[in-house]
C-alpha cells in the first residue's frame, strides 16, 4: 500500500488503525479500545489495557532471538567493545530492578538516571520499566542546579548513575554533580546506584551511595510488573519558555505501539537487523531510538560513546556503520557538519564497506540543503529529515520509508505520519494558505505515545500546548505547508534555540545571567553557527555603579552560565552594552537582534523606542566577531 492510502486509512478509522497496530505488542489483558476521549481536550490511549514495557522490549523476545545481540556498546572513548544478547539482557535488567525492588522502589515510584553513555543507562532505564517505576533520565551534560531542579520535580526515591563520564579530552566525574544536586534540591533521594567505572572511581556516600554491583549479590531478580496502559513509563524534562523545564509524560501503551509501529514502516528496519541512533539516552531521541523502539522491535541496538570527530577521527560513524553492519542510522544534522568541516573530501570513509547501510535519518534541528547534499553524495543514500519534539516522542512529519520512499524536496521534512493531521495557523487561528508561514499545530487528539499532560503541571500543559489555539496541540515551531502537503519548518514561536540539536531555553539562561550580582538587565539571542545551528549569546546590563572590567563580568557570567546549567549550552558569547533595545511598551527586541547578529535584512520594528541603541549593539557584536564571515 502506498502512503497516502494508509494516511487515508488512518483518518477513516483512526480506532481501527491504532487497535490494529496494538496487535504488535504482548498484552497481559487487551485494551477494549484505542482513544479514551471523556476528559478532552485531554486524551489518554490502550488505558484499560495492561502490559509491561520491559516484557515487550526484553523478555518477549528470549525465546526467538535470546542470543541476538540486543545491544552494543561501542566506546572509542574508552577502547571498549561489548555484546549484550537478549538472554543476557534479560538476566541484567531483572538483576537490577531486583536491587530496586528491594530497596522499595515500586510501581509509579520516580527513579532518576543520570549515565553516560554506557549499556548500563539502558539496563536502568528498562529495570524501572520492569517494575512500573518511572524513570526519569538527566543529560550527562547539565551541571547540579538543572539535576537538582529536575530531582525537585521528579521528587525521585532513587538516583542511578556513575562515577564519571568521558568527553574527549577530559574526564567528567559526576560525584561533585551529583552530589551539588541533592544538596540544592529540597527533596532527598532515599539512595543511589553507582556504577564505578575504571577511568575515575568514586568515593561512595556512606548510608546512602551503593555500588551498583555489590548491591545486586544475594538479592532475587524481579520479575515484569504489569501496569495501566496509560501509567507513566517516564518523565523527560526539555527546555519550555521559563527557566522550569516541563516535564513530558510519556505514557506506557501508546509508546509501546506507536514506537514499534515507526520501526519498520518509518526506518524501514525488520527484526533483527542492526539500528543505530548517535544521540544519547539524556534526549528523546536516545529513549526512543537508542533504548526503546528498537527492542520493542526486536532490532540490535548501538550504545556510542564519542563522537563524530575527534573520537579518534572522522571515520568513526563509518567504522561502526561497517562492523556492526548497520542498515538504517539516525543523527543530527550538526554531526555531519562536523564530520564534513573535518574531512570535506570523506577521505576517511575509503577504508570502510558500508554496503549494509540503506538510509540516513537526521532530526533535531533543521537540516540544511547543503548538509543533507554533501551525505547523500558521500554515502550514496538516501538521506531522509523527519520532523519531531520531545512531546511527541516520534515523527510527526517524515518520509514513511517502509511504506514508500516519497520524493525528497530538500528543506522539508516531507509529510504528516498516520496520527497527526497538521495545520498552518495564522495570528487569528484560522488555516493559512499555502507556502504562508504560521504557527504549526496538529488537530487533537494527538496519537497514541505522545504526551498526555505535564507532570503535576496540568494547567502549564494546557497553557503552554492547549489554549492558544482550542481544538489544537500548539508545537511551539513555526512554518508552512506546499500543495502537495509537504511540511516547512522554519523557527520557533518562543524561546527555545536549538545548540548543535540540544534544546535550550534563552529566557532559562537570561534568569542565570540576571542572578549575576552586577547585572540589572540581560538578554540571550540565538546566533546561527555554521557548526551548531545555532549558539547563544548573552548582552548584559551593568548595574548603577559598577566600574569593574567589563571582560571580568563577562568571564563570570559565562563561567555562571556553565555552572548552572552546564556545558552542553556551549555558552561563550557574552557582551555589556549600555541599554537593550526595546519597543515602547518595554519588550525587549530579540528578534532585531539575531538578524544584525546574523547580517541579515530586517525591518526596523514601528514600536522601537530608540533606533539608536541598535547602533551600539551592532558595535558590540562586532567586538565579538559577528555577523560571522
Ligand atoms: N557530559 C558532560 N559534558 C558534556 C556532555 C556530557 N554527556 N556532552 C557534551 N558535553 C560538553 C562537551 O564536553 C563540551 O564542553 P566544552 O565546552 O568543555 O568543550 C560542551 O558540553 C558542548 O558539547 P557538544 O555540543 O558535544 O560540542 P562539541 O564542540 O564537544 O562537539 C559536535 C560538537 C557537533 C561534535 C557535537 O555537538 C555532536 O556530536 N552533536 C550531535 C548532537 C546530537 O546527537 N544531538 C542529539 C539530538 S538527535
Ligand atoms: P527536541 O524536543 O529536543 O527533540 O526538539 C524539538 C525541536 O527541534 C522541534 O520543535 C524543532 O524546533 C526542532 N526540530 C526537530 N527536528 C527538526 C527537523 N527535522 N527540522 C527542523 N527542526 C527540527
Amino acid at each position: 500500500m502506498a502512503y497516502a492510502d494508509i494516511y487515508k486509512g488512518w483518518q477513516d478509522d483512526p480506532e481501527g488503525f491504532w487497535m490494529q497496530a496494538a496487535e504488535a505488542i504482548d498484552w497481559d489483558r487487551k485494551p477494549s479500545k484505542a482513544l479514551f476521549a471523556d476528559n478532552a481536550p485531554l486524551y489518554e490511549w490502550f488505558c484499560d489495557g495492561i502490559v509491561n514495557t520491559c516484557w515487550n522490549a526484553v523478555d518477549r523476545h528470549v525465546k526467538t532471538r535470546g542470543d541476538q545481540a540486543a545491544i552494543i556498546y561501542d566506546s572509542p572513548v574508552t577502547g571498549t567493545k561489548r555484546t549484550i544478547t537478549y538472554r543476557e539482557l534479560q538476566g541484567l535488567v531483572a538483576n537490577l530492578a531486583g536491587v530496586l525492588q528491594a530497596k522499595d522502589v515500586a510501581k509509579g515510584d520516580r527513579v532518576v538516571i543520570y549515565m553516560p553513555m554506557v549499556a548500563e543507562a539502558l539496563i536502568a532505564m528498562l529495570a524501572c520499566a520492569r517494575i512500573g517505576a518511572i524513570h526519569s533520565v538527566v543529560f550527562g551534560g547539565f551541571a547540579s542546579n538543572e539535576l537538582a531542579v529536575r530531582i525537585d520535580d521528579a521528587r525521585p526515591k532513587a538516583i542511578l548513575t556513575a562515577s564519571c563520564g568521558i568527553e574527549p579530552g577530559r574526564i567528567v566525574e559526576y560525584k561533585p554533580l551529583l552530589n551539588g544536586a541533592i544538596e540544592l534540591a529540597t527533596h532527598k533521594p532515599d539512595f543511589t546506584l553507582i556504577l564505578q567505572r575504571e577511568q575515575s572511581p568514586c568515593t561512595l556516600t556512606e548510608g546512602r551511595d551503593f555500588d551498583w554491583f555489590e548491591a545486586q549479590q544475594g538479592v532475587a531478580p524481579a520479575e515484569c510488573v504489569p501496569v495501566e496502559g496509560n501509567h507513566p513509563a517516564y518523565i523527560l524534562y526539555t527546555s519550555g519558555t521559563t527557566g522550569a523545564p516541563k516535564g513530558v509524560v510519556r505514557p506506557t501503551g501508546g509508546h509501546l505501539v506507536a514506537l514499534n509501529w515507526t520501526m519498520k514502516n518509518i526506518y524501514n528496519v525488520d527484526p533483527g537487523d542492526t539500528f543505530w541512533a548517535a544521540s544519547d539516552v539524556g534526549w528523546v531521541v536516545g529513549h526512543s531510538y537508542i533504548c526503546y523502539a528498537p527492542l520493542i522491535h526486536g532490532n540490535t541496538t548501538i550504545v556510542f560513546e564519542g563522537k563524530p570527530v575527534g573520537t579518534p577521527d572522522a571515520g568513526t560513524f563509518w567504522r561502526v556503520i561497517s562492523e556492526h553492519n548497520v542498515r538504517s542510522f539516525f543523527t543530527a544534522p550538526t554531526a555531519f557538519r562536523a564530520i564534513k568541516r573535518e574531512d570535506p573530501k570523506g577521505e576517511f570513509l575509503k577504508p570502510y564497506d558500508i554496503s549494509c547501510l540503506n538510509i540516513l535519518f537526521l532530526a533535531g534541528e533543521r537540516a540544511d540543503p547543503d548538509t543533507i547534499e554533501w551525505a547523500q553524495d558521500l554515502l550514496g543514500v538516501p538521506v531522509i529529515d523527519h520532523w519531531w519534539q520531545t512531546e511527541t516522542g516520534y515523527t510527526i512529519a517524515g518520509n514513511p520509508m517502509g511504506i514508500e520512499h516519497l520524493a525528497v524536496k530538500i528543506g522539508s521534512p516531507t509529510v504528516p505520519m498516520p496520527g497527526y493531521e497538521i495545520d498552518i495557523l495564522n495570528d487569528e487561528g484560522h488555516p493559512a494558505a499555502f507556502g504562508e508561514l504560521g504557527a504549526i499545530a496538529v488537530k487533537l487528539p494527538l496519537p497514541p505515545g505522545t504526551l498526555p499532560t505535564l507532570w503535576n503541571a496540568e494547567d502549564r500543559f494546557r497553557k503552554s500546548y492547549l489554549d492558544h489555539f482550542p481544538g489544537y496541540y500548539e508545537t511551539g515551531d513555526a512554518g508552512m505547508k506546499d500543495e502537495d502537503g509537504y511540511v516547512w519548518i522554519m523557527a520557533r514561536t518562543d524561546d527555545v534555540i536549538n545548540v548543535a540539536g540540544h534544546r535550550l531555553s534563552t529566557g532559562g539562561m537570561e534568569e542565570v545571567l540576571a542572578s549575576h550580582p552586577d547585572v540589572a538587565e540581560c538578554a540571550v539571542i540565538g546566533v546561527t553557527d555554521q557548526l551548531k545551528g545555532q549558539l547563544p549569546m548573552g548582552f548584559v546590563c551593568l548595574t548603577k555603579g559598577v566600574d569593574r572590567p567589563h571582560s571580568d563580568i563577562t568571564r563570570e557570567c559565562v563561567k555562571l552560565l556553565r555552572e548552572k546549567i552546564g556545558p552542553v549550552a556551549a555558552f561563550k558569547l557574552c557582551v555589556v552594552v549600555d541599554r537593550l533595545p526595546k519597543t515602547r511598551s518595554g519588550k525587549i527586541l530579540r528578534a532585531t537582534m539575531v538578524k544584525i547578529a546574523d547580517g541579515a535584512e530586517f525591518k526596523l520594528p514601528a514600536t522601537i523606542d530608540d533606533p539608536a541603541i541598535l547602533d551600539e549593539i551592532r558595535e558590540a557584536l562586532g567586538g565579538l566577531g559577528y555577523p560571522a564571515g
